[in-house]
């Protein structure tokens, strides 16, 4: 059966000790209130807090993830982190191919597909967001927009590969607006993201294939979302800065 996963994208937010203080908030939430059994909570900081992150998560009550690493093995990237490097401390999940580093640093579903090899030669399961931007949505072309996002970044990988992929979708319009894709809206994507896998691999790869919701899901909205059959839970941004919206949304299956 596939996961319920809430993640927790912390972008770039947080000093050190503020870090410390969000991740011994939300152990202490989860020392007191069991989550689902089928559900999965990562976390995504900064690159340097991985491991304190790490150091904490040894309960097991959680897992964690980057954020991003290059798309190269390893030599002369000034400033840059490699699968290699994540493997080694033991982190297991990377968020590949936000739309912030799509837009912001040229990321394009070549380069996602590149990342995608590199984390998956390290044993890291990346969590690869998809998703249209609101001038694609208006023009209706949100079902072309995702579907070129998975051909390209994903469908090179064999059954077995697929198998270690978690999607995102989320579309650009609701990331941090406070505009939320309704229940619906969310589902139809969900559905026919769960289609393509299936046309590709089978039916049993895309049963398995965990695929999360991301853009201004809270407390609030998640219960409705998750509620879908095609949604197993959330890429979470803003609201995983707080650790009872958080827990609580983890709580919202
Ligand atoms: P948001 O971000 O929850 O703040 O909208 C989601 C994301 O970008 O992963």
């Amino acid at each position: 059966m596939r996961k319920n996963i809430v993640a927790g994208n912390w972008k770039m937010n947080k000093k050190f000790d503020e870090a410390d203080d969000l991740i011994n908030g939300i152990l202490t939430e989860l020392e007191e209130t069991e989550l689902g059994e089928n559900t999965l909570m990562i976390l995504c900081p900064p690159f340097p807090y991985l491991e304190m992150c790490s150091d904490y998560s040894n309960d097991s009550y959680f897992a964690v993830g980057a954020q991003n690493v290059n798309d190269n093995e390893r030599g002369a990237y000034t400033g840059e982190i490699s699968a290699e490097m994540l493997e080694s401390m033991e982190i297991e999940y990377c968020i590949v191919g936000h739309s912030e580093r799509r837009a912001y640093y040229g990321e394009t579903d070549a380069m996602i597909a590149r990342k995608v090899d590199r984390l998956l030669e390290h044993n890291i399961r990346p969590i690869v967001c998809c998703g249209e931007v609101l001038e694609e949505r208006e023009a209706n072309k949100q079902f072309d927009v995702v579907k070129r996002q998975i051909t390209d970044g994903l469908f090179h990988l064999s059954a077995e590969q697929f198998g270690q992929i978690v999607i995102a979708y989320e579309p650009v319009w609701a990331i941090g607006t406070g505009k939320t894709a309704t229940p619906a809206q969310a589902q139809e994507i969900h559905a026919f993201i769960r289609n393509l896998i299936a046309e590709k691999y089978g039916k049993q790869v895309a049963d398995e294939t965990s695929i999360l919701y991301g853009g201004s899901c809270k407390p609030s909205n998640a219960k409705e979302l998750f509620a879908n059959p095609d949604v197993d839970g959330g890429l979470i941004g803003g609201a995983s800065l707080q650790v009872e919206d958080f827990v609580n949304i983890a709580k919202a299956f």
